[in-house]
């Protein structure tokens, strides 16, 4: 089976991963992701970064961002932790710890290539469930894998909301939280103006519709109001912050280096930001 353009975008973000090793100020290690990296996607990501060099910042923090919920989750005494459309996020093995169970969700074709390319390296997969995860009952499936649905399972769902309408969203969050009482999420999310293209600011405009075309994927769901998580689901945000926020304290120099860059367009950083939802 194929990878879709979907499926495409996780090389992306695994090859701007790979790049962190030679960065002067780490925020992360992950020795893994240059495995998942080819040479073709390292040329389009180059030439992203050639038009727009800030993008590599945007997934620098939100990785750092989510590792940090993961590690909290983990000193928090979370056992179950599952990775939704987790691409080659290899947060399993990097966090690995005795008595918490991990699982990666993604399509089919994703998590074979993934589990293909570890085992050429002799690393043993995490458990994947290969699935539509908008499509089956994950819950279910989780069970079935042997996770507690009555104790806590702490979701990340890293650079997928955006890709999907925001009806499907809803419809998730509710089967999700309908069978798995003590949830926690935590995702990644643009602001409605840049989906919307409303951010009074061509050139963050402009930057949407080339990463758009450039891999051949839409950016559909945006959120300016996490109250709606409460209405719908009793799903309360107890943590969202932007992504310039997260910057200033973890990455100054990099903040400075994009504001110097973008000038104004480093609103950009402030259109995109992370929360985690909780079960309430
Ligand atoms: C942009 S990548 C992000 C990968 C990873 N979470 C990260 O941040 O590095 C999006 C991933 O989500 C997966 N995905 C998106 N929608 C999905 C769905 N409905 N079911 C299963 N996987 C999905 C894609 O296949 C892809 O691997």
């Amino acid at each position: 089976m194929d990878i879709n353009e979907i499926g495409a975008t996780a090389f992306v973000i695994s090859c701007m991963r790979a790049m962190e090793k030679d960065q002067e100020h780490k925020l992360f290690d992950d020795p893994y992701a240059a495995w998942f990296v080819n040479e073709a996607i390292e040329e389009k990501v180059q030439e992203l970064i050639r038009v727009f060099p800030p993008s590599v910042e945007l997934v620098r923090f939100r990785v750092r961002v989510m590792s940090e919920v993961v590690e909290r989750g983990i000193e928090d005494g979370v056992k179950q932790i599952v990775s939704l459309g987790a691409g080659f996020d290899m947060r399993a093995h990097i966090y690995q710890t005795e008595g918490v169970r991990f699982c990666d969700v993604d399509q089919p074709a994703v998590v074979e290539f993934k589990n293909k390319v570890l085992e050429t390296h002799g690393v043993t997969p995490c458990p994947g469930i290969e699935c539509n995860y908008l499509e089956v009952d994950l819950p279910g499936k989780l069970a079935e894998a042997g996770f507690d649905l009555e104790a806590p399972i702490l979701f990340i769902w890293e650079g997928n909301t955006m890709y999907l309408p925001l009806d499907l969203i809803h419809d998730f969050l509710s089967r999700l939280r309908a069978r798995i009482p003590r949830l926690a999420i935590a995702f990644d999310y643009y602001s409605e103006k840049i989906i919307n293209r409303t951010s009074g600011d061509e050139r963050i405009t402009e930057i949407t519709d080339m990463f758009e075309s450039n891999f051949g994927v839409k950016w559909v769901t945006g959120f300016d109001d996490l109250s709606v998580f409460q209405e719908k689901h009793g799903l309360e945000a107890i943590e969202s912050e932007s992504l310039m926020e997260f910057g200033e304290r973890h990455a100054p120099q990099s903040v400075a280096a994009v504001k110097e860059y973008m000038g104004q367009a480093a609103d950009l950083l402030k259109l995109y930001s992370y929360c985690v939802l909780k079960a309430s």
